[in-house]
């Protein structure tokens, strides 16, 4: 089989990527998007100071499955010397590739400079890439949004300095800072990026089914499509299948795979206490009953979670 493109000289099998996301793209949830076809695995974001200062829980957010590969870590940070040195050690842990992040419209990471905060200073982008590339031995790579608001809207300007900086790949979110999660992603955006830059590109925003995969696809000319949100209701959709064609079976028992990698992951009760999140998304379309539904997602045991889940199921 062709690779679909390269991130410089590694070679990508497949169109659709599970987007980073804080909170989800865990170990167990992208082993999981990685086994039923996300071509990628980008880790939730990495804030470079819990690197440099050796966060306690760092470990959580570093471990990888080797079958996961190729693996990208996503840093985040507003300061271009700490992002380097953050680099440097998150490369020693043996990812393919290494993100930086331009896209968090979150308050408290874009407010103080980083994420999208970063897209107000091309400057500092220019001198990230710049010293990245030339420090590290695997290919870095950036996910940007539109631009800082309405009247900011720089993303031509940014990947541009990303590609002359030696940036590998451009992930595009088709909206600005200030939109947040609101509106619709600017999909002919993402369009004129592709058609500015020689670097490949993933367009992302808004792809909710498996036809608005080969939609985005063709709208923009991208190389790749990045899912997020929608992947969290279905990650079947990385099979495309959307989520009224995935049998009960399938989704039990991608619960059950999913509970034992947290539980290995995290340990008790955070373990079962991530899954929870998940198995509300996953179980979504069966309208449970309230009760129920409420025992499922606030039991401590995970003993207890599986016979609740096999009941639902019919399994005995
Ligand atoms: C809960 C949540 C957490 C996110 N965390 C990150 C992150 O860590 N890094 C990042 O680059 N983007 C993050 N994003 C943005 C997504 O990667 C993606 O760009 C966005 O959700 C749009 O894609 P979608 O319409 O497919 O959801 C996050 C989004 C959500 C909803």
């Amino acid at each position: 089989m062709l690779p679909t493109f390269h991130i410089r000289e590694i070679p990508i099998y497949g169109d659709v990527v599970l987007a980073p996301m804080d909170g989800y793209s865990d170990l167990p949830f992208r082993s999981i998007c990685r086994e039923l076809g996300s071509a990628a695995s980008y880790t939730e974001f990495i804030n470079a100071i819990d690197v440099v200062y050796s966060h306690p829980r760092l470990h959580e957010r570093v471990r990888f499955s080797p079958q996961e590969r190729p693996l990208i870590f996503q840093i985040f940070d507003n300061n271009p010397e700490r992002i380097l040195q953050a680099a440097l050690r998150l490369q020693e842990y043996g990812p393919d590739v290494i993100d930086v992040n331009l896209g968090c419209s979150a308050r408290g990471v874009s407010g103080r400079g980083a994420g999208a905060g970063l897209l107000r200073a091309p400057e500092k982008i220019a001198e990230i890439f710049s010293r990245l590339t030339r420090a590290l031995s695997v290919p870095v790579t950036a996910k940007i949004r539109l631009g800082w608001d309405r009247s900011t809207r720089n993303y031509l300007e940014v990947a541009r300095i990303i590609e002359q900086n030696g940036g590998a790949l451009i992930a595009v979110h088709g909206r600005t800072r200030q939109q947040a999660y609101t509106g619709a992603a600017d999909w002919d955006a993402i369009a004129e990026v592709r058609q500015a830059v020689s670097v490949p590109v993933i367009g992302n925003g808004d792809v909710r089914t498996v036809a608005d995969i080969e939609r985005m696809k063709a709208h923009t000319g991208c190389h790749a499509v990045m899912i997020g949100r929608a992947a969290v209701d279905n990650p079947w959709i990385f099979s495309r299948l959307d989520r009224e064609q995935v049998p009960p079976e399938t989704v039990h028992h991608t619960l059950l795979r999913q509970l034992q990698r947290s539980l290995e992951l995290y340990g008790q009760p955070h373990g079962l206490v991530v899954m929870r999140k998940f198995a509300a998304r996953y179980l979504k379309p069966y309208g449970l009953e309230a009760d129920f539904r409420r025992r499922l997602l606030t039991t401590q045991q995970p003993d207890e979670f599986i016979g609740l889940l096999n009941s639902i199921f019919d399994v005995v």
